[in-house]
């Protein structure tokens, strides 16, 4: 019998009847005083997976900085578990890129994201944790599938070639937990999130994602008071964008309310154009100069949104709109100086000692 299933013993009339009931899902609740390790804590959606916890009042919220745990190593990964002995555990670690990053160091992308999907997912398994959440990303979905794109779409076509290494080991990632949870009965389950932006997120000047990207460039138009900013493609291309405390409040309700083998997407319905995306950061940067596209430039998909059926089913719905989400982003770059560092790295933001155990 699996560790999930249960047994049910009845006494009818002085006989002993028994009825095993492999696989019954009861639904666990994550306690407050619960241990939840955030691994990625200090990227863009972990930091928010820790805000979001701790204003809900989870007080045992297990974090570790990349120099103390390095989640490439499995031995040490394994030594954490075994100390710390985590009850849930979130992923939020990976590395993560827009399409230069992934198209420049596929091999890294690959490598990376495999090694700290198994690391984890395998170390969870062994400790027998009671639950874990994975995070994917949008980009496992073929490149040419039917938009929106529903969870079934998985696997149905070549995927797209600029991030294909990192939407390979993403893939990997979704499908350790689906079969640890069949083989096993371990409630290991899986997001898939759309476009995030938020505090902390990435704004490298060349690895960053479109969103953050074009908020240093208008920021940094403005303060050396360009004429202009000149904006790749044609602008009309739509993207769905979810700002990443509204990611954080969905995933702590899957954790709760979700259990199932097949993974669920996180989108926020929130789907603007390019040109719409770079006029409301152009708003809240307060940049005077004009916004020109350059329609020589690639555009990418001309569409490319989230069905997102599943979670709204559970209740949840994005708060943020974009223009509220972009103006708390932006506050918070400028509050931790992160156009300023040197190459636009997080980790040079570390004045986020709040979150460090
Ligand atoms: N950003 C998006 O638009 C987006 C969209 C959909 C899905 N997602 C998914 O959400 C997850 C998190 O993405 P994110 O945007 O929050 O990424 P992020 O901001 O780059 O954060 C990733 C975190 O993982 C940590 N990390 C990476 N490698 C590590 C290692 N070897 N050991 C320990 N820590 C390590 C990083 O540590 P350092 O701080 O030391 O670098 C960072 O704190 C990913 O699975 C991604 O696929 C993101």
């Amino acid at each position: 019998m699996s560790k999930n299933a249960f047994k049910l013993t009845l006494y009818v009339t002085g006989s002993e009847w028994t009825y095993n009931w492999a696989r019954v899902t009861i639904l666990l609740t994550v306690e407050k005083h619960s241990k939840i390790f955030v691994a990625g804590h200090l990227g863009l959606a972990g930091s928010a997976i820790v805000r979001e916890l701790k204003s809900q009042g989870f007080h045992q919220v297990l974090t570790k900085t990349r120099e103390e745990l390095d989640l490439l190593h499995q031995e040490k990964v394994n030594a954490f578990f075994r100390k710390e002995k985590p009850e849930y555990v979130f992923v939020a670690a990976a590395r993560v890129g827009g399409i230069y990053a992934n198209s420049t160091y596929p091999a890294d992308f690959i490598y990376e994201n495999l090694v700290i999907a198994t690391n984890l997912i395998h170390a969870a398994h062994e400790n027998k944790i009671k639950k874990l959440l994975y995070l994917g990303s949008s980009c496992i979905y073929p490149r040419a599938t039917a938009q929106p794109m529903k969870e079934e779409a998985l696997l149905s076509g070549p995927l797209e070639p600029t991030n294909e290494a990192y939407a390979i080991a993403k893939i990997a990632g979704l499908k350790l937990c689906k079969h640890f949870y069949a083989q096993y009965g371990d409630r290991f389950i899986s997001a898939m999130p759309t476009n995030l932006y938020g505090p902390h997120d990435s704004y490298h000047p060349e690895n960053s994602h479109v969103l953050p990207a074009l908020m240093r460039r208008f920021h940094e138009a403005k303060e050396k008071r360009l004429p202009e900013v000149v904006v790749w493609g044609s602008g009309t291309p739509k993207r769905e964008f979810l700002y990443s405390d509204d990611l954080a409040k969905a995933l702590i309700l899957i954790m709760n309310e979700y259990e199932s083998q097949e993974f669920i997407n996180v989108g926020s319905g929130i789907e603007v154009t390019i040109k719409e995306l770079a006029e409301t950061i152009k708003k809240v940067v307060g940049y005077g100069g004009r916004l020109i596209f350059d329609p020589s430039k690639p555009d990418g998909m001309m569409r490319k949104i989230m069905d997102s059926s599943k979670i709204r089913a559970l209740g949840w719905r994005a708060l943020n709109s974009l223009e509220e989400g972009i103006a708390k982003s932006y506050a918070s770059a400028l509050e931790h100086r992160a156009f300023q560092s040197e190459n636009g790295k997080r980790h040079s933001l570390n004045s986020f000692s709040l979150l460090k155990k």
